[in-house]
């Protein structure tokens, strides 16, 4: 339930018992949110009281006849409008003219009710006052949500950048400090390991292009005739090196091409992460199969891992930006959060579904499912033939 405050400005008794008995009856029902209105009234029957009374009260609405004994109802509107408070105003006039409604809502009056009016005239015209409040509301909370969700990802992104350049900066100081290592192969292992924070934060800073260039639509994209088998070997071939060092094996299940409609970066964004984290968080010795089916009006396209797989709450927050599980088993794992939010984000711009599927301890399967578009180059072999004669 919602409670609107109502502030009444109308010097006859008889017009304010009739509106306050009209919006107290019953709470107003607006389905397009979903919710129930109620409203609490004060009075005032001049303007000086109303003025006294908006220094310290907010209402919702503020409804004011025009014929006041003391004020031009006009003037306390247009003292409204300066103070920008977050009110509607409802002017009642029993001499409507095109002029005064003019006036009226220049000075920033919402609407106008000609008095006399009926009951389901007043119910009416404050629906459409409590159905702008409530969205101009819903709106604002929207950017406030958007602008903390903007400044906690800054905040994150400054900690994870913050951390290597201190790790970095920490292993320079020692080899300048030439007196604390002395062995070649110490040497080598601190230079290793700033190579691997330094290679970390490369990956962050190009997630996080991409992640600002995907929002801002200013990427340029070229859809072309794309095989996502091809693709799908080239991501394990960068990946070659990662998963030979833990003994993972990487198979791929797919029959010939399967060519889509796409743009080929965007689709070695999504392949290449997917592969990375199905390496990465896998025990060693393990398995990483990517099958791909095209056989269907859509292509599904699934990596399975035998790796630490997660809980059904971690899988709930696995797209959002900066999510990283947090457990002793991921705790040496170096990464940023922000390789599945690109992911999904290029997803939907095919509109196509992500989803995940884990058990703890047994491994994760993350599928893709993409609808086709008409390739342009339609030079397939037998593989690709089944897709098209199945579309
Ligand atoms: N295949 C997987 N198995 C288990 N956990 C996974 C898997 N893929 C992702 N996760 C979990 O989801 C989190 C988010 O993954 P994401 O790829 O977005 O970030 P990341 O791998 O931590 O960093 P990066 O930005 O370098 O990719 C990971 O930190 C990890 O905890
Ligand atoms: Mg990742």
């Amino acid at each position: 339930m919602t409670q609107l405050h109502i502030l009444l400005v109308d010097s006859e008794p008889a017009m304010r018992r009739a509106i306050c008995r009209v919006l107290g009856k019953t709470p107003m029902h607006l389905h397009e949110f979903d919710q129930d209105v109620e409203f609490m009234i004060d009075e005032s029957t001049s303007g000086a009281d109303a003025e006294l009374k908006l220094q310290f009260l907010t209402p919702d609405l503020v409804i004011i006849d025009d014929n006041l004994p003391d004020v031009e109802a006009v003037h306390l509107i247009e003292g409204l409008s300066h103070r920008k408070l977050d009110m509607l105003v409802i002017l009642m006039s029993a001499y409507a003219s095109v002029e005064s409604v003019v006036m009226a809502t220049r000075q920033g009056a919402y609407d106008f009710l000609a008095k006399p009016f009926t009951p389901e005239e007043v119910r009416a015209s404050i629906r459409k006052a409590a159905k702008h409040l409530l969205l101009r509301r819903h709106a604002r909370k929207l950017a406030e949500e958007k602008r903390a969700a903007r400044f906690q990802a800054m905040s994150v992104l400054a900690h994870e950048l913050k951390s290597p350049l201190a790790s970095i900066d920490g292993y320079l100081r020692i080899l300048k400090d030439g007196s604390v290592v002395k062995d070649p192969g110490t040497t080598q292992r601190i230079v290793d390991r700033s190579l691997i924070r330094l290679d970390g934060m490369r990956k962050l800073i190009l997630d996080i292009l991409d992640l600002t260039r995907l929002e801002s639509g200013q990427k340029q994209r070229k859809k072309e005739d794309t095989d996502v088998c091809e693709l799908t070997r080239r991501a394990f071939e960068t990946a070659d090196v990662q998963a030979k060092e833990r003994n993972i094996e990487l198979t791929l299940n797919c029959a010939g091409k399967t060519v889509i409609r796409a743009d080929r970066g965007e689709m070695e964004i999504v392949m290449n992460n997917l592969v990375s984290n199905a390496i990465k968080y896998n025990r060693d010795g393990g398995r990483v199969t990517v099958s791909i089916d095209g056989t269907g009006p859509r292509i599904v396209w699934k990596v399975t891992d035998t790796g630490i797989g997660m809980s059904k709450d971690e899988m709930t927050r696995l797209f959002e930006e900066f999510y990283r599980v947090k457990n002793e088993r991921t705790r040496n794992i170096l990464g940023s959060g922000l390789g599945l939010a690109v992911v999904k984000k290029i997803v939907l711009l095919y509109q196509g579904e992500i989803t995940v599927n884990s058990k703890e301890n047994e491994g994760t399967t993350f599928t893709i499912v993409l609808d086709f578009e008409p390739t342009v180059n339609s030079s397939v072999d037998t593989g690709s033939l089944a897709f098209l004669g199945g579309r």
